[in-house]
């Protein structure tokens, strides 16, 4: 997928998604080695779009299995079509002569509607499979996983063994609802995704936010940071962050103050508890000095004006 560290680096920076060095090192020898990667970290911390970035960097698609509590098999890897396989019933109504002409004819892989694990290894050049959010499923579906993982192929009963023809770049993430087992642990290169720093996120929310100055890009990074320090229940995120900053904008100010904490509590606080906390109006104005103390300690750091 990836020729060099180089291209990897170049083609990833060109889909906006930033990154430190290590990061971009580790997904190069991940896809080299042909070894699933596991993201784990907080909601928001960018874990689902590194996935949708490698793949737009590598020039192929992505197999998405979004995981939720009671996912099944079927969902993951397909199933049959009943309705596909009731119409040839009729269609082919007194043209099988015997039981095992029928039965086999409804196991044609054509009745075969493949999930998105059966996609990924059907592809002729290898894809991105993503499967997002393992921790919602139970022990037995990431049993499943491991086996697909370590052997890439499929045994469908029906049909026999599906053979991988090409091994997709897998993306497993985590927001750690759920221990992972150790097995997919071990099988995979484990990486922690934390909220980003300053200086990453500074650079996250100027590219959202192009027309406004650094000083403001720094502030939101400041206060991003000094919202984590809190004890929220839920810190903000990224995403959360860029949708600030962009309220900001819409709102016509390039400054935070506390004259504006009610209309920007909702992008800030996710719980009534948090929302309580913040609603304490030292509590929002000491958050709001030590993002500014953040933010000029960043300005600092990068060695230009605040
Ligand atoms: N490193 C990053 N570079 C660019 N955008 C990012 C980055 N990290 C997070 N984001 C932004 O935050 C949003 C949420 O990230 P997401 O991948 O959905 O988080 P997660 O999957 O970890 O919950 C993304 O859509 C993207 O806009
Ligand atoms: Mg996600």
């Amino acid at each position: 997928m990836f020729d060099s560290l180089e291209a990897l680096s170049h083609r990833l920076d060109a889909t906006g998604y930033f990154i430190n060095p290590v990061m971009t090192q580790v997904i190069y020898l991940a896809a080299r080695l042909q070894k699933p990667l596991l993201l784990e970290g907080p909601a928001g911390s960018g874990k689902t779009q590194l996935a949708l970035s490698v793949a737009k960097a590598g020039n192929t698609h992505i197999e998405r299995l979004q995981c939720y509590q009671g996912v099944t098999e079927a969902q993951a890897i397909g199933s049959f079509d009943s309705a596909l396989q009731r119409l040839y019933l009729e269609f082919s109504k007194g043209q099988h002569t015997d039981w095992h002409s029928i039965q086999s004819g409804l196991a044609g892989r054509e009745f075969f509607r493949p999930g998105p694990l059966m996609r990924a290894l059907e592809c002729e050049r290898p894809c991105v499979l993503l499967i997002d959010e393992l921790d919602k499923v139970d022990d037995g579906f990431e049993a499943m996983l491991l086996e697909i993982l370590s052997a890439w192929q499929l045994s469908i009963p029906e049909f026999g063994t599906v053979k991988a023809k090409s091994i997709p770049f897998v993306v497993l993430t985590s927001n750690e609802e759920r221990r992972l087992g150790d097995p997919i642990r071990r099988r995979s290169l484990y990486v922690r995704v934390e909220h980003p720093t300053p200086e990453l996120e500074s650079e996250i929310i100027a590219s959202r936010t192009p027309d406004a100055e650094t000083s403001f890009h720094r502030e939101i990074a400041g206060i991003a940071r000094s919202f984590r320090n809190y004890s929220l229940e839920k810190p903000p995120s990224v995403s959360e962050m860029i949708d600030f900053a962009r309220a900001l904008q819409l709102l016509g100010t390039n400054h935070v103050t506390e004259e504006l904490r009610d209309v920007l509590l909702p992008f800030l606080a996710k719980t009534e508890k948090d929302r309580r906390h913040l609603m304490l109006r030292e509590g929002f104005k000491s958050l709001l000095d030590d993002g500014e103390r953040y933010a000029r300690e960043l300005a600092a750091t990068e060695g230009s004006p605040s």
